[in-house]
C-alpha cells in the first residue's frame, strides 16, 4: 500500500558529454495518472532512465514513501516500488507469456508468485487467453500489455510507462486505457509519458510538460484540455 508520493526534485542527466534534463520536479500521487509530456527530445525517456536509476550522471534526488534513492541503483529503485516500463514495449520474445510474468513475480516470496501473476492477468483477459504464446508471436498491442503486467507483478507503489501508445493503433490503444484505470483505482500512481497527448490527458489528474529538458508548463490535465493553446505553447518552446 503507498504511503506517499513519488517525488522527484531538481533532476538533472548527463547523457553523451552534455545535460539534456536541466532541473526538473516532479510528483506522483498514489492512485492517480501523471502525464509527462513534451515532443521528440524533450528529455522524456532520459528522465524515465533517471527514475528508474539506469542511468549514472543524474543528479538531484528521487523520493518514494519518505526514502530517497541515490542514482544508478536500478535494484533498491524497484525495491522501493518504482517499475519500470521502458519505451518499445520489451518483453522476452523466446518466452511464453506466462514465463514472462513468471519471471518477473520473481522478487516476490514464492509462495505469493502464481497468485499475483493471476490477479496481474486479470487486467489484461486478452494475456489471459494466451499463457503459452510467446512473446515474440504477440501483437504490439499485447507485447506492450504484457510489459505492463510484467512490471504490476511484483507489486510497485508506482509504475512508469514510457510512450505507452507510441506505434500502437487507436483502436488498441483504447484496450489498454480500462487496465489503466483499474491499475489507479488499485492505488498505484503512474507517471505516464506519452509525445502525443490525447490519451495522456483522459487519464491524468496532472500534466508536465518538458521542452529541451526543462519543465515547460505543470498544470491540472483538466485545464489543459480546456486550453489546448496553453498546450502547444509549451510544446513549441522545443521547437526554439
Ligand atoms: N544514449 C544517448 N546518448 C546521448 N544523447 C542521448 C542519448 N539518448 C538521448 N539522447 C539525447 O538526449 C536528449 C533527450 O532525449 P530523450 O530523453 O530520448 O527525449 P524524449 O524521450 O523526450 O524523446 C536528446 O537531445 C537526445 O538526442
Ligand atoms: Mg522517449
Amino acid at each position: 500500500m503507498n504511503t506517499g508520493e513519488l517525488v522527484v526534485t531538481d533532476l538533472r542527466v548527463r547523457r553523451g558529454g552534455r545535460e539534456v534534463v536541466h532541473g526538473v520536479d516532479l510528483t506522483v500521487r498514489p492512485g492517480e495518472v501523471t502525464a509527462l509530456l513534451g515532443a521528440n527530445g524533450a528529455g522524456k525517456s532520459s528522465t524515465v532512465l533517471a527514475i528508474a536509476g539506469l542511468l549514472r550522471e543524474v543528479s538531484g534526488t528521487v523520493t518514494v514513501n519518505g526514502e530517497t534513492l541515490k542514482p544508478g541503483s536500478p535494484t533498491r529503485t524497484r525495491r522501493v516500488g518504482i517499475a519500470t516500463v521502458q519505451e518499445g514495449h520489451r518483453v522476452f520474445a523466446d518466452l511464453s507469456v506466462a514465463d514472462n510474468l513468471r519471471i518477473a513475480s520473481l522478487p516476490l516470496p514464492s509462495r505469493e508468485r502464481s497468485a499475483a501473476v493471476e490477479s496481474t492477468l486479470e487486467l489484461f483477459e486478452e494475456l489471459r487467453a494466451m499463457p503459452t504464446r510467446l512473446g515474440g508471436q504477440l501483437s504490439g498491442g499485447q507485447q506492450q500489455m504484457l510489459a505492463i503486467a510484467s512490471a504490476l507483478v511484483a507489486k510497485p507503489s508506482f509504475v512508469v510507462i514510457d510512450e505507452m501508445s507510441l506505434g500502437l493503433a487507436p483502436v488498441i490503444v483504447q484496450r489498454l486505457i480500462p487496465a489503466i484505470r483499474a491499475i489507479i483505482a488499485s492505488g498505484v500512481g503512474v507517471l505516464l509519458i506519452e509525445q502525443f497527448t490525447r490519451v495522456a490527458l483522459e487519464l491524468a489528474t496532472t500534466a508536465t510538460v518538458l521542452a529541451q529538458g526543462e519543465v515547460s508548463l505543470a498544470a491540472p490535465a483538466a485545464e489543459l484540455v480546456a486550453n489546448p493553446d496553453q498546450l502547444t505553447r509549451a510544446y513549441r518552446l522545443s521547437e526554439g
